[in-house]
Formats: structure tokens, C-alpha cells, sequence
């Protein structure tokens, strides 16, 4: 889900790398870079070769350079992969499957490109719109063939949780004993009471901006998404394969004039790991209330 047409500006590659994983998941073990060439049937190269260099916005790098031995045309990307046009007189384009290709584009190559597919007359929409993720956009576009594309970025927004909730009051520090975790709606969080303190804990996943849910019989936090697991401080479980990239995000937590517990939900407070000056403790005389 997002709540904008378009990603913020940036030029950076974006913040994930496409669906479910990261470069750095892989860490030394990836297993291939990229792929280097993708060849397409097409039934009129020079139709096609102008959809690809216009709309697409890829290089031509020239007609027949390569083995094939059908007419063909090679255009590059700026990354340096290699797109092969070959000419067939007939193509078999499957139908209403989920057969498509994505680019994943930086956010300001993805606002040039939503500029410039409104001024050739496209459609701009989006298949899937329902299922993005805050601060994840897509197009689809099909080429004069039929081949389905998805245009994709995901904007530097995406590392952020959706602000709007302001400050919530979760009531007073005697209504919580330690080890509970509530689940609070409004701003998306958890209210976490462990011996230290409080914490409250942002339920956006660190892997993809999934939302995580407490298991109350493991003691833990889950993105159901690619399961993700977190420990009730929120911290990534050390195991092999946890997709979170780190510590859930904090929010900071105040103590009002009558003892409530008031969280600031359009803040965060990013962290490497747990200590437990995070935890806020509540003045002493609701902290002897609550023994
Ligand atoms: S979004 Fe992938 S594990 Fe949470």
C-alpha cells in the first residue's frame, strides 16, 4: 500500500532490491550477480526496437550483432544487461498467466518514467495495487506484442513507518505487568513492560515493511510475511536465515502528569541492537504501585 502517486526523489539504488531479498541477505554467498541477456520473440523488430528505445528507454546498440541466426536487435540497459529482440513471424504469448518481467528502477528513474508514459497516452495503473507495501510502486505496461511488464521502485520512504497517529496514550504503568505486550492499532506498535521498562516496539518488519504479530505461546515476534523473527525486545533472532535486518524500530516513550504512558508514534528511533537504557521506566511512584 502507499498513500502517493510517486516515490520520493532519490537516485539511490532502491531500498530493496526486489521481491524478498536484498543483496546483502545473500552476504558472500550470491549466487549470480544478474542475469546478462534476455532474448523475446517479437513480430515486427522495428515496431518492437521503438517501444523498447522510447518507452522503455533502453539503448540500441545495433541489428544482428549476435549467433542468432533470425533478425534481431540488441539493446542495452544502464546497467549493461543486454535485452535481444528476435524476429519470428509468429510469437506465443501465454494468455492471462502470471508470465510478466519486472524492472526495478531507481525512484527518479521511475517518476521520469511515470512522466513519460502519461505523455504517450498510457494508463498508469497498477494490477496489484492493493497488495504493495508502503513506499512500493509499480506499473504495468505491456510491449506491442503482449509481453506484460512491471515497472517497480520502491522509494526512500519505504524505510519509514507511516506517520499520522501523533501520541498515544496506553494508560498507566499499573495496568501492565511485567513480560505483557499489547498490541496497540492506532500508530502500530507494541507496548512491551520488562523488568527494565517499557518499550514500544514498531511492528514494521526490518526485512520489507511487512507487520509483525506476537506469538504469545513462543514468546516472540513474527512477519508473517517471510518470517522474520524478533525477541520480545524486538531484537532479530540470531538464527540462520532470519530475513530481519536488524532490530524492530523504537518510539519514544514519555510518562504524562497522571502517570500515562504516552508514545510518540511519528517518531523513530532506529538501533543496532538492546541495551537496557532504552527501556523507560516509570516514575517511581507508579513503579512501586505496579510490585
Ligand atoms: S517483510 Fe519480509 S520477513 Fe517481514
Amino acid at each position: 500500500m502507499h498513500l502517493q502517486d510517486l516515490p520520493n526523489a532519490s537516485d539511490d539504488a532502491t531500498f530493496f532490491g526486489g521481491h524478498g531479498s536484498r543483496p546483502e541477505d545473500w552476504g558472500a554467498h550470491i549466487p549470480a550477480e544478474r542475469f546478462s541477456h534476455l532474448a523475446l520473440g517479437v513480430t515486427n523488430l522495428d515496431r518492437s526496437e521503438e517501444w523498447y528505445r522510447d518507452v522503455i528507454g533502453l539503448d540500441v546498440v545495433g541489428r544482428n550483432l549476435t549467433a542468432e541466426p533470425l533478425p534481431h536487435s540488441v539493446l542495452q540497459m544502464n546497467t549493461g544487461q543486454l535485452m535481444i529482440l528476435v524476429q519470428g513471424r509468429e510469437i506465443h504469448i501465454p494468455g492471462r498467466s502470471g508470465v510478466h518481467h519486472g524492472f526495478m528502477l531507481t525512484p527518479n528513474q521511475y517518476r521520469r518514467a511515470h512522466d513519460r508514459l502519461k505523455e504517450l497516452g498510457y494508463d498508469i495503473g497498477d494490477e496489484r495495487q492493493q497488495y504493495r507495501a508502503h513506499g512500493e510502486y509499480s506499473i504495468d505496461i505491456e510491449d506491442p506484442d503482449g509481453h506484460r511488464y512491471q515497472l517497480q521502485t520502491y522509494g526512500p520512504e519505504a524505510n519509514l513507518p507511516m506517520p499520522g497517529a501523533g501520541i498515544v496514550d496506553c494508560g498507566t504503568p499499573d495496568t501492565y505487568r511485567v513480560g505483557d505486550v499489547r498490541a496497540f492499532k492506532d500508530g502500530n506498535f507494541f507496548l512491551v513492560r520488562h523488568h527494565e521498562g517499557f518499550l514500544a516496539l514498531s511492528r514494521w518488519c526490518r526485512h520489507m515493511n511487512g507487520t509483525v504479530i506476537y506469538q504469545k505461546a513462543h514468546w516472540h515476534f513474527v512477519c508473517p510475511f517471510h518470517d522474520a523473527t524478533y525477541d520480545r525486545r524486538g531484537v532479530d533472532a540470531p538464527f540462520m536465515g532470519n530475513r530481519a535486518q536488524g532490530p524492530l524500530h523504537l518510539h519514544p516513550i514519555t510518562f504524562g502528569p497522571e502517570g500515562h504512558i504516552r508514545v510518540d508514534t511519528d517518531t523513530i528511533i532506529p538501533r543496532d541492537g538492546y541495551d537496557a537504557s532504552q527501556a523507560a521506566q516509570p516514575p517511581a511512584a507508579e513503579l512501586a504501585a505496579a510490585r
